[in-house]
């Protein structure tokens, strides 16, 4: 059902400094900040030849950011994101198969504009797992 890794995202409790991080030691180009109210955090891209990194920091109130950086105080791998065709269809196959999707089991437009789902974490190794349509 899926192909390409299309993210991997990291959550962090000071984004400036992990954008000073990310740019002073590994030497990468970074994306303007993005405030991204409907998701709960602010977000910048760093792309690289093969994939990108999401930088995230929690953003307004409720952030699904808190919870994570509470048991992460320094920050950590957040989520992976994985493309896929038709997000709609994903779904269906999903359901079927008891994948529990968050939220309200709909897709929503994501960092890029473009529809995503998240599955929990306990069907998947404990690994936050993001869909893409691309
Ligand atoms: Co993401």
């Amino acid at each position: 059902m899926i192909g390409k890794l299309n993210h991997i995202a990291i959550a962090t409790p000071n984004l400036d400094e992990a954008i000073k991080t990310y740019k002073d030691i590994l030497g990468v180009k970074i994306s303007t900040p993005l405030d991204q109210l409907d998701h709960g955090v602010k977000v910048v891209f760093i792309e690289l030849p093969n994939t990108k990194i999401e930088l995230l920091e929690p953003l307004g109130e409720n952030s699904p950011l808190e919870n994570f950086l509470e048991k992460n105080k320094k920050g950590g791998i957040h989520h992976i994101c994985f493309e896929v065709k038709e997000i709609n269809s994903a779904i269906l196959s999903l359901k079927k198969d008891g994948a529990t999707i968050l939220g309200d089991g709909k897709a929503k437009i994501g960092a890029h504009g473009k529809p995503v789902i998240f599955l929990h974490p306990k069907d998947f190794n404990g690994t936050l797992i993001e869909l893409e349509e691309v």
